[in-house]
């Protein structure tokens, strides 16, 4: 939650939908450690059923940015939603969020198209996905 509310602000997940996403047997969160402090985190989300694992969020603390911890964060979804026998990677991203689009569009997701008004607030995202056939 430290996480979440220092780099989502009111847009955050809920401490109950977090405490869902890392107890839920279709869901998991990973964190990133830096000397004993967590300073980044990533949840996600998958269906067994239809094959799809979704990036739910990935967040890195400000001070901690531009040093590679959100693709290692990324690669380390992607390595878990694999070996789950996932075959399909997708996620929503804010159309401005330059930082996680540019994150995503140089690990290999492709913009499906926009969801317009997708975000409480009437912002839009993009719909990315990524084959996880590597
Ligand atoms: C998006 C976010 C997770 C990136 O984390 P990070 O640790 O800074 O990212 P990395 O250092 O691993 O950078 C990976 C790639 O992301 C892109 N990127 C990261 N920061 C960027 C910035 N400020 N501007 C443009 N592109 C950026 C680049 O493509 C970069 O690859 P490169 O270094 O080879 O150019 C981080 O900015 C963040 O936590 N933002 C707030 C939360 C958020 O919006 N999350 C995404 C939506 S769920």
């Amino acid at each position: 939650m430290r996480i979440e509310r220092a780099c989502f602000g009111s847009e955050r997940f809920s401490t109950q939908t977090v405490l869902a996403l890392i107890a839920g047997e279709d869901s998991f969160t990973l964190i990133a450690e830096e000397e004993d402090d967590v300073v980044g985190a990533a949840m996600c989300m998958f269906s067994s059923e239809s094959g799809e694992g979704k990036i739910a969020s990935i967040a890195v603390l400000e001070e901690h940015r531009g040093r590679g911890i959100g693709k290692a964060l990324l690669k380390s979804c992607e390595e878990s939603l694999r070996s789950l026998g996932l075959s399909l990677f997708t996620l929503e991203v804010d159309v401005d969020n330059e930082a996680a689009v540019n994150l995503y569009t140089s690990n290999g997701y492709l913009i499906n198209g926009v969801i317009e008004g997708f975000y409480s607030d009437g912002r839009d995202a993009y719909s990315m996905s990524k084959s996880a056939v590597k």
